[in-house]
């Protein structure tokens, strides 16, 4: 599997100093608040599970997946929840956790959902941010990293459902593309 990337763009231990960091952040942010993570499937389920951890103090999860669909070209902001939280999230402090932020249109779908369950607060946390593709000037409120453009893969993040389980977030060969047209 390794072959199949070109370079490391963070690695293991950049991501787990990262994570630890955010963890401390939250923890002191949060300290005394019901918070509840909402991890958006599959991306950001190792994310949210090591940032969970990372945390002093207690936290609920739940779970979502929501899709975008269409024309990949299209920029109209078509999100579809496949699957919904189960617990009842008012009064609570959402903190709303992807792997990616990247047209930002999932975030700002979700967020808006979310609003009408009448939580007592809802920000966004994502691992990566890759700035250069925003559609709609949605901004994650905690950033792991700042990315490049370029196709990434790793610690969640996938190329047709493969490379989720690397521990490090690298580059991916572009003949891994070649391949697969
Ligand atoms: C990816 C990623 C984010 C979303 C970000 O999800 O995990 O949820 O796209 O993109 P956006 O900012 O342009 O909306 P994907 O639909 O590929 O599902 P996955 O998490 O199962 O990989």
């Amino acid at each position: 599997m390794n072959g199949d990337i070109k370079a490391i763009l963070i690695s293991e231990e950049e991501i787990k100093k990262r994570v630890k960091e955010l963890g401390e952040q939250l923890s002191r942010e949060y300290e005394g608040k019901k918070v509840i993570m909402i991890c958006l499937l599959k991306g950001a389920s190792y994310f949210t599970c090591d940032l969970s951890r990372a945390m002093s103090i207690p936290v609920r999860m739940e779970y979502m997946v929501a899709s975008s669909y269409g024309d990949s070209t299209d920029s109209s902001g078509s999100v579809a929840v496949r699957l919904d939280i189960k617990d009842n999230i008012t009064g609570l402090h959402v903190l709303l956790v992807d792997d990616i932020i990247d047209t930002g249109l999932t975030f700002a779908r979700v967020k808006n959902l979310l609003q009408l369950k009448n939580p007592a607060s809802i920000r966004t946390v994502a691992m990566c941010d890759k700035k250069d593709r925003r559609l709609n000037g949605m901004e994650a409120d905690y950033v792991g990293f700042t990315i490049p453009d370029e196709f990434v893969v790793g610690y969640g993040l996938d190329y047709a459902g493969d490379y989720r389980n690397l521990p490090f977030i690298g580059v991916l060969n572009p003949h891994v593309y070649a391949r697969t047209k």
